[in-house]
């Protein structure tokens, strides 16, 4: 005998939907609630990982690990830089923008916060370039001894994004090191293996005459040449990936990228 009440159809259609959108509301409130609960965290967790690329790049964190030599953690080796705004336009430092708060790469997809790439000066293929970008110092007691700079360029399947590190001489690369980037596992992806990574730090970025001279080669110049020193290897079986790097590093220490900042900043230092 059936115990449900006379009139009371479980498998009404009425039912059935009530119970369905009961269910979809009680769902959405609760994915709603842990996606505002859990932003803050993701905010700091991506704060985290941003401060973790540049230790990397700068060398002061090694592949794979979240501490230095000395134990100490990324918080504590990130509190040695200060993040400062840079007008790209003029080189110079500004407050226009609160570095804390603010996303260069979010800026370069407002026209009003930057400026349309021609195709001459596009070599690193990003479209717009921010009017304002961060940079990460590091002073040590003789002045300015890391600059770190975001950098980004397209390879072959998609745009790499990464930051460059200098040494305070403002000429040496200190590290190059990409967060992100869609290049083909073992071909353009190589730009992400420890090895290939070791022969950026002591390469010259400049010429005799202060342009970007850094260039990816197929078969290097003679050990002690002025050309050697500008030299990184080739990724192998990657030439597009391995145009998409030169590029952009030639772009970001370039005039349109942070090139007047840095001559800026010998001046100062
Ligand atoms: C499946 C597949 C994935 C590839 N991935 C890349 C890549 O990530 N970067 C790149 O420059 N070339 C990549 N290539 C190769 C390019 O299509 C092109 O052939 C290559 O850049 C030529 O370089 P090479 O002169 O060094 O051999 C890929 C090719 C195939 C078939």
């Amino acid at each position: 005998m059936p115990d449900s009440k006379p009139g009371f159809d479980k498998e009404g259609l009425g039912n059935v939907l009530l119970v369905a959108i009961s269910l979809c509301l009680v769902c959405s409130i609760i994915v709603s609630t842990a996606a505002v609960v859990l932003k803050p965290q993701q905010k700091l967790n991506q704060e985290l990982d941003q401060k973790q690329n540049i230790l990397r790049a700068a060398g002061m964190l090694a592949e794979g690990s979240n501490v230095d030599a000395q134990g100490r953690g990324i918080d504590e080796l990130f509190s040695q830089f200060s993040v400062r705004a840079v007008d790209l336009r003029t080189g110079r430092f500004t407050e226009e923008v609160d570095p804390a708060d603010y996303d260069p790469i979010r800026a370069a997809k407002d026209p009003a916060l930057s400026v349309e790439l021609s195709d001459t000066e596009d070599i690193a293929t990003i479209g717009r370039r921010e009017n304002v970008s961060l940079v990460y110092l590091r002073q040590s007691a003789g002045g300015v001894d890391k600059v770190v700079i975001p950098v980004r360029g397209y390879g072959l399947w998609g745009t790499l994004y990464g930051y460059l590190a200098i040494e305070g001489d403002l000429s040496t690369v200190a590290g190059l090191g990409f967060y992100s980037q869609k290049e083909t596992p073992g071909l353009g992806g190589e730009v992400d293996n420890p090895a290939w990574k070791s022969q950026w730090p002591g390469v010259a970025l400049f010429d005799q005459s202060g342009e970007p001279a850094v260039r990816l080669v197929k078969s290097r110049s003679p050990v002690g040449s002025m050309a050697a020193g500008h030299e990184v290897d080739a990724l192998s079986g990657a030439t597009l990936t391995t145009r998409g790097v030169q590029n952009l590093v030639q772009f970001w220490t370039g005039d349109l990228g942070f090139g007047l900042f840095l001559e800026n900043l010998k001046t100062t230092t």
